[in-house]
């Protein structure tokens, strides 16, 4: 039996891709007739075009979001930045790529709880999570929030530790930091940054891509290198690489869809917006919207009585999600065995709060304003 249609889906990427299909159609035949299926023009473009959005001087088009982390983390390794069992600080309600790129590399991610205001990596718990084998903070812009703050980057250049972005959910958003002196947009704040360009990204592909920045010169060839059989030159490898290029065609796809990100920002915003000024029941605590830099990748709301509401969302149509209800240190691969490659210095007591009441509603360009005002209505009812 397939399940009923919802009247408001939480995403439908064929909807969200239907007015760039002419222009889509046009990039993949143009790499078609133009006969370089590796790297090439539309790669170069879009890795200019990202460098130019983050402010930095190097932007490397790669296969993933997980591929973009682990290509960063395996440059530090091989450039002796970092070594095996080094330990690296990460939010503990991220989505499991950023843990798992950091043991991919050989290294331990350390689990810290996050501020239960804006689920972003509580910063004033780091100082208690480092030991003389911390090498970097990995913030998680988590659901398009930027994960920045001055105690976070004073901490870091006082410990001489590299900040490592993961920007796979927050491309466009910008820290508004007073004092922030170069970028102020995620994936030029650290020292390198991952994106992800996964097909329900607010930028996605037809397919995986995604993308390294930084303006470390050693840190961009080492990547380059890496990715691409860990060569420098042709038929010259000066690392154990791997073949983790930008398909392409997914770049072309990704020049399209570049031009339209403020747009696709600023229709997430508004129905922020709508949900923040319209929903007001009780029972839900909806997500904070301090400064105005969230680019809104999920709209994730906070109830105690998840179960019931999620009922009352099916009942009336309305699609949802949950980012996410399991997190990463509570996966089946982190138990047993699988323990020893993580360290969790204090229990996870906001982490698993969060999971177990989150609930992300939809907000994407298969949701209209009048949708969000519908949608809270029904939430109202709850
Ligand atoms: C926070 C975060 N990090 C990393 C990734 C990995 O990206 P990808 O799916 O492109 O490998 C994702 C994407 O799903 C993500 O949400």
């Amino acid at each position: 039996m397939t399940a009923p249609t919802k009247k408001y889906e939480f995403l439908n990427l064929g909807t969200v891709d239907a007015p760039y299909l002419p222009q889509i159609e046009d990039a993949v035949v143009r790499v078609l007739r133009s006969g370089r299926y590796i790297g090439g023009p539309e790669v170069e473009m879009f890795e200019n075009r990202l460098a130019a959005l983050c402010g930095t001087t190097h932007a490397i088009g790669v296969s993933n979001g997980l591929d973009a982390l682990r290509l960063i983390l395996k440059a530090y390794v091989a450039l002796g930045h970092m070594e095996q069992g080094d330990e690296i600080i990460v939010g503990a309600n991220t989505f499991i790529a950023s843990v798992l790129a950091i043991v991919d590399a050989g290294l331990t991610p350390v689990l810290v709880d996050p501020d239960p205001l804006t689920s972003n990596l509580d910063t004033s718990l780091i100082a208690s999570a480092i030991t003389p084998r911390t090498k970097g903070i990995m913030p998680v812009h988590l659901y398009g929030r930027v994960c920045w703050d001055d105690e976070l980057r004073s901490f870091a250049i006082d410990h001489g530790l590299k900040i490592i972005e993961d920007n796979a959910q927050a491309i466009g958003a910008v820290s508004h930091l007073p004092g922030l002196s170069g970028s102020h947009c995620t994936g030029g704040l650290g020292d390198a940054a991952a994106f992800s360009f996964y097909p329900t990204k607010n930028i996605g592909a037809i397919g995986d891509a995604g993308a390294v920045t930084t303006s470390d010169n050693e840190l961009a060839d080492a990547v380059r290198a890496i990715a691409n059989y860990g060569s420098d030159r042709r038929y010259h490898n000066i690392y154990c690489g791997c073949n983790c290029r930008m398909d392409p065609v997914q770049a072309a796809i990704l020049n399209v869809k570049l031009d339209h990100l403020d747009i696709e920002t600023a229709r997430r915003r508004s129905l922020a917006k709508i949900y923040a000024a319209h929903i007001t029941s009780s029972k839900i605590r909806l997500p904070f919207d301090g400064n105005k830099e969230c680019v809104w990748h999920q709209y994730v709301i906070h109830t105690n009585d998840r179960n019931s509401f999620t009922a009352h969302l099916d009942k009336h149509g309305i699609g949802w999600d949950m980012h996410y209800a399991t997190p990463p240190h509570l996966q089946p691969c982190f138990k047993g065995s699988g323990a020893k490659k993580i360290k969790i210095p204090q229990p996870l007591t906001i982490t698993e709060l969060l999971a177990s009441q989150c609930l992300s509603l939809p907000i994407s360009a298969c949701t209209t304003e009048t949708d969000a005002k519908e949608i809270s209505e029904i939430i109202n009812l709850f």
